[in-house]
């Protein structure tokens, strides 16, 4: 009854295209049509991180199409967009390889179930992986995203010290500022403080280091000694904890979402000697950083020197075409558990969409993308200049660090620069700045007082030119704002 009702209301809009502009593939809809979907997603859609004091307030962008690194919205405009969805359209939109190789597997094999059966396309897949991943890990779990991909390395390393029969080896270590996900387990590691209101956590499993964020060390301190003491504290913490009882530490190589902070020089090796020297794993969270982000397949070998025991993927696996995410695990840890010797071994985790044949077969498709493009060199070669143009924005002075590496980068707003402080309005800031880079033609992630950027893979010179002279514009258009409404003084 309450479909055919929705069905035959008036505000039900049908989505009739009033144009379709050439480019961009996406439909420019006509004033009523926009009003009339903006009220179905106010009152109806719950968003990622919705703010429910705000509930059928405003309507988030509403996006029609998309082509390479440009997005448009429904009432025509095209936005270049900065953060590439959510850091994973690596190969720009449009791509009708991909679309085409969903379209042929959905036609051939729409779904297999992984329980007691493969698919050519998701065997083919996990040997890439397998390829592309550093040392020995060469066994491939599929997921349905990046926090199931965390959640599945986290319930695999319980079941393997457990099966060993270590059930105390519990402890996960984790960092502030870290973000893996929107599990129960996968949040409960991550450590955005904000993030943490009003929800349960295991807080008897994980517990959380300090951010490897050398922008805001303590004072005094140089960056090569805040190294030691992010070290000296992980080694105290397993210490006071009982080796016996932390089971593994999970870094996101570069925390992402926490602001793209970056870690010292040889923080990430260090701290895998220290988990070596412990019996602790290590998981390299690289749902962010692989498949090209850093110009790389995976970049904790290929830019940070360490092998971790566990890599977890998703994002630019499939460019966002379609949901897809996994883990690798090393030999050398899974044959610990595994063969005749160890009966009853069965990791009992998984997924109905475990690698669906539809997301393997756009993954296929997008790596041959990047392979026939030279997109992995492509990165290499530009991202210098990327942060190069970026940096400069260091001179505004709203604008404390501009820090970042590969095709990722952060703008960090400060009240001033001396003491680094976010502004007391934090909030609003980052926001602020994409209001008004929107209305110019770019779309930036706000993050309270930060602005993430991760650009498709396939950008060039002109569109970093661009990106940056509209951020540059939309600062300094947000330090007006501030200035005039007394919030903020240069
Ligand atoms: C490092 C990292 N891990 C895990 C996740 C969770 O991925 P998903 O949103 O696909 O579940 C994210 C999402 O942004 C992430 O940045």
């Amino acid at each position: 009854m309450t479909v055919a009702k929705k069905a035959e209301t008036a505000e039900h809009p049908g989505a009739q295209p009033a144009e379709r502009p050439g480019s961009t593939g996406g439909t420019e809809l006509g004033a009523n049509a926009v009003a009339a979907l903006e009220s179905l997603a106010t009152r109806h859609l719950v968003q990622p991180w919705e703010s429910l004091e705000h509930l059928g307030e405003e309507a988030r962008t509403l996006l029609t199409g998309a082509d390479r690194i440009y997005v448009q919205d429904a009432k025509g405009n095209r936005l270049l967009d900065g953060p590439a969805g959510m850091w994973c359209m690596q190969v720009g939109y449009g791509r009708r390889e991909i679309a085409e190789a969903m379209a042929e597997q959905a036609m051939s094999l729409a779904y297999n179930s992984p329980w007691y059966s493969t698919s050519p396309v998701a065997a083919e897949l996990a040997g890439r992986i397998a390829e592309m991943t550093p040392g020995d890990l060469d066994h491939v779990f599929f997921t349905t995203g990046g926090s199931t991909a965390v959640d599945s390395a986290l319930r695999f390393v319980q079941f393997f010290n457990n099966y060993r029969g270590r059930p105390e080896k519990k402890i996960i270590l984790s960092r502030g500022g870290a973000y893996h996900g929107s599990t129960f387990l996968s949040a409960s590691c991550s450590g955005k403080e904000r993030d943490r209101n009003f929800f349960d956590f295991a807080t008897d499993r994980v517990v959380h280091l300090s951010a490897p964020h050398p922008y805001r060390r303590p004072e005094g301190m140089s960056v090569e000694g805040f190294c030691d003491f992010l070290l000296e504290e992980m080694e105290a913490k397993i210490l006071e904890l009982g080796p016996e009882r932390v089971a593994a530490f999970i870094a996101e190589p570069i925390l992402a979402s926490g602001g793209v902070l970056m870690p010292p020089e040889g923080y990430h090796q260090r701290a895998q000697a220290l988990c070596r020297k412990y019996d602790i794993l290590t998981i390299a969270d690289e749902v962010v950083t692989a498949f090209g982000r850093l110009g790389h397949w995976f970049a904790s070998e290929a830019v940070f020197g360490f092998v971790p025991d566990i890599v977890t993927f998703a994002k630019g696996v499939t460019s966002g075409y379609v949901p897809l995410g996994g883990f690798a695990i090393s030999s050398k840890v899974i044959e610990q558990i595994s063969g005749a010797a160890n009966k009853g071994s069965v990791y009992a985790n998984g997924y109905t969409y475990s690698g669906h044949p539809v997301s393997c077969a756009a993954a296929l498709a997008n790596i041959r993308i990047i392979e026939q493009e030279g997109l992995l060199a492509h990165v290499r070669e530009i991202a210098p200049y990327f942060q190069a143009r970026l940096k400069e924005l260091e001179e505004l002075p709203l604008v404390g660090e501009v820090r970042g590496i590969g095709l990722m980068a952060c703008v960090d707003c400060v009240a001033d620069k001396a003491s680094r402080n976010p502004l007391a309005l934090d909030k609003e800031v980052g926001a602020r700045i994409d209001a008004h880079c929107q209305e110019l033609g770019l779309v930036v992630r706000p993050i309270y007082n930060m602005c993430v950027m991760s650009p498709a893979l396939i950008i060039e010179k002109p569109e970093i030119d661009k990106l940056v002279e509209i951020l540059r514009k939309g600062i300094e258009l947000t330090q007006d704002d501030l200035e005039r409404e007394g919030l903020w003084h240069r």
